[in-house]
């Protein structure tokens, strides 16, 4: 698995994340309010845009994406806030209609978001990272987490 394209690995969270959203969404649908898939895809929603945004897009800034790359962070801050509503939705024990309507605009604003990063942004990955830095995007995919407290850059909300 060492030789899987670092956009393989980054596509797949991408899908992780989708297919978590999805089961509690459709979980809600039936009664069932267990939180744990949402929670699931929100944290590594979080640190898939840190490891974006601290170890990947600075390289491919260098390299000449540097417009695009600030429409995927205006993309990010949007998500985050995204998430950032659905937890004072889950905290404030909110109805299930309003609950999957929030996750319906976050999965909204990762399609729009992943179909442009996926063909844009993650073939330039696989080819302007050096191993140095594949290596290190790899290992920090396998294991790493991120800061305590880490907020995406252009994230708008205020957390308490
Ligand atoms: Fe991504
Ligand atoms: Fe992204």
């Amino acid at each position: 698995m060492q030789t899987m394209a670092l956009s393989e690995v980054l596509e797949r969270e991408h899908r992780d994340i989708d297919g978590g959203i999805e089961e509690y969404s459709a979980g809600l649908t039936h009664g069932d309010t267990d939180t744990t898939p949402l929670l699931r895809a929100m944290n590594g929603l979080r640190r898939h845009i840190y490891l974006e945004e601290e170890f990947l897009f600075p390289h491919l800034k260098n390299a000449g994406l540097a417009m695009p790359i600030f429409v995927m962070m205006r993309e990010h801050g949007e998500l985050w806030d995204a998430m950032e509503t659905l937890d004072t939705l889950l905290a404030d024990n909110t109805d299930t209609g309003t609950l999957q309507s929030a996750c319906r605009e976050l999965l909204a604003k990762l399609d729009n978001h992943n179909s442009k990063e996926e063909p844009i942004i993650y073939p330039q990955a696989d080819t302007v990272l050096d191993d140095a830095a594949t290596e290190k995007l790899h290992d920090y995919l396998n294991t790493g987490r991120m800061p305590h407290g880490w907020r995406c850059e252009k994230a708008t909300s205020v957390t308490a």
